[in-house]
């Protein structure tokens, strides 16, 4: 065959496959290959390894990221997945976020991520990835970037940590942290119980072991079909999980082959599943937030009416904690992913795609058979009988708000009471353990400026009991914010609300001694100030937004979207709109 300007090394092979792919531009495409080819053979690599599929890895190892601590041994079991199928893997480097080691905010972050792996996978040569995620934003950003890319796409999950013992007590991250450090708060341990039980908490390497966001997400990725079956629920420190990183390299080279991409996967009915299942495990609210990112990336908006619609009709089934009382490796053991599925079927669209090229249906006939087991409940017997999550709405959120119903006080479902303002994250430090706090249980805490643009949308929405009214023996309050809470908290806490207090939403004008009213069965949160007194306040007190002079805070400022659209920037979105997700 002749020598083409872009086959420099005359094989014949596709110009867009492999290492020829997406060639660097010196205005000479044969150059651009012998120098490529020339590269990588000075780490070894000879002809034959260099026509082979690539496969790259997003490795999001990192010392600052414990969740991800299994890395560098999946790598190895993907890596020899990828041999064994034919295919040459290529591990690279991309942004790790870790929940505690980002400030001031992990999804400050989030989108930065999605934007690295975007780019990385479309500037590299491969003809497929792996994305190694984990933690909390990790996957959402992974995700985001390969609905983008439209890369043939796979998500690997690290998988959840092992649980400690305390004193006799299991207790896993992070809905034990938050106990425990209630009951430090509340007087209930001393300094030396809380550095005790600080060791015991995070068991091993590994995500979170409730159904924090970063389980939610590992099960939503499923639910997506972007991992192979049973990928989300094996525990990072497990044989099962090692297994799940080699299927996961070679199903890799297989949609390489076939060249299945993300936009095949990621369907209108790919996400009600996605969604179901969320319902269904009780999952965490910022799982919402992050759908909402990815569906915009493939021009879906989310359509918070049907969503609440779809909640009132899908009961929680999964007792893990903070809704109920299990962990992640009780899950897993219970069959994972399969059997909660099983359960759901009547719910689910059977004929979405999945990574296997198979449907849903399909992986749901070839899974192993159902056993007994107490952790995923049938849907006759839920554990709560309405989805996790309701949507309110009101003249305190005209673009709605969200509660965990599940994980709230039923006592305060329906409650109003007198508002107690916090102005940011500043005043409710300062002012929260004050003997002088002017505030009783029945009154509603309120966060203002702790949404996307106000503070990057911290995970503060959970505010803490002030001290007085915990020594007294409270323990949950309605909390209401326009900030996110972990995925691990619990209490009657209104989150994400909609517009923020930042860009002038009613929020911003609450004022202390206003009375709220919350009612989950009417799906409402109320503030009892006329229209026209809240355009006073407004008048009176303009908000003005925040702004920033360079860098990354200055892009993120500028483009930052509101919870509804997902908190992705509004240049990486879909061009055009095509749809809603759920289809109502
Ligand atoms: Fe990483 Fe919880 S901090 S998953």
């Amino acid at each position: 065959m002749a020598n083409t300007s872009n086959d420099v090394d005359g094989d014949g092979a596709l110009p867009d496959r492999g290492m020829k792919k997406g060639l660097t531009s010196y205005g000479d495409t044969g150059f651009s290959l012998f120098l490529r080819k020339a590269f990588i053979k000075g780490a070894g690599y000879t002809d034959a390894a260099l026509d082979r599929p690539v496969i790259g890895i997003a490795n999001t190892g990192s010392d600052y990221n414990p969740c991800h601590g299994n890395a560098p041994q999946l790598i190895e079991a993907v890596k020899r997945g990828v041999m064994l199928a034919g295919g040459l893997p290529m591990a690279f480097p991309t942004i790790s976020v870790h929940e505690s080691f980002a400030a001031p905010t992990s999804m400050y972050l989030r989108n930065l991520m999605a934007i690295d792996t975007e780019e990385m996978i479309r500037a590299q040569p491969m003809d497929a990835v792996v994305l190694i995620g984990g933690c909390d934003k990790t996957v959402p950003a992974q995700l985001m970037g390969a609905a983008s890319a439209n890369l043939p796409s796979i998500v690997l999950i690290t998988g959840s940590m092992l649980t400690g013992s305390h004193r006799g007590e299991r207790v896993g991250a992070c809905t034990d942290c938050r106990r425990y450090w209630g009951k430090f708060r509340a007087g209930e341990i001393d300094a030396d119980e809380t550095a005790e039980v600080n060791d015991q908490l995070v068991a091993s390497v590994g995500t979170c072991s409730v159904m924090g966001t970063a389980s939610t997400m590992a099960c939503i990725a499923e639910a997506l079909g972007m991992t192979v079956p049973g990928g989300a629920s094996p525990p990072a420190v497990t044989a099962d999980r090692i297994r799940i990183a080699e299927q996961t390299g070679a199903q890799a080279v297989q949609m390489a082959r076939d060249r299945l991409t993300p936009d095949k996967l990621l369907t209108p009915a790919a996400f009600e599943n996605a969604l179901c299942v969320l319902l269904a495990i009780g999952g965490s609210t910022n799982g919402i937030v992050h759908l909402a990112a990815i569906a915009g990336r493939v021009g879906l908006e989310l359509d918070l009416h049907a969503l609440d619609r779809m909640g009132r009709e899908t009961p929680v089934l999964l007792d893990l904690k903070p809704s109920g009382q299990h962990y992640m490796e009780d899950f897993h053991h219970a069959g994972g992913m399969a059997t909660l599925l099983r359960e759901l079927k009547p719910l689910l669209h059977l004929d979405a795609l999945t990574v296997t090229g198979r449907t849903l249906g399909e992986e749901m006939e070839r899974a192993r058979p159902a056993f007994a087991q107490g952790v995923v409940r049938s849907a006759a017997a839920p554990i709560y009988p309405q989805g996790g999550i309701a949507v309110l709405w009101g003249n305190l959120a005209p673009g709605g708000a969200i509660i965990k119903q599940s994980a709230a006080d039923p006592a305060l479902m329906e409650h109003e009471g007198r508002a107690v303002v916090f102005e940011n994250l500043e005043d409710l430090a300062a002012r929260i353990d004050s003997d002088d706090l002017d505030v009783t249980a029945q009154d509603v805490l309120v966060l203002k400026h702790i949404g996307p643009k106000g503070a990057s949308m911290p995970e503060a929405g959970a505010l803490p009991i002030p001290r007085k009214l915990a020594r007294a023996g409270v323990k949950d309050m309605l909390r209401i914010s326009d900030g996110r809470m972990s995925g691990t908290a619990f209490g009657t806490i209104v989150l994400h609300v909609t517009p923020e207090a930042a860009v002038g939403g009613p929020l911003a004008h609450v004022r202390n001694g206003d009375r709220i009213a919350l009612s989950v069965k009417n799906r409402s949160i109320t503030l009892q100030v006329t229209e026209a007194e809240l355009a006073r306040r407004a008048r009176e007190q303009p908000v003005a937004e925040p702004s920033a002079e360079r860098g990354y805070r200055k892009l993120y400022l500028r483009s930052v979207t509101q919870a509804n659209q997902g908190v992705d920037f509004d240049f990486l979105r879909a061009a055009q709109i095509v749809g809603k997700v759920p289809r109502g």
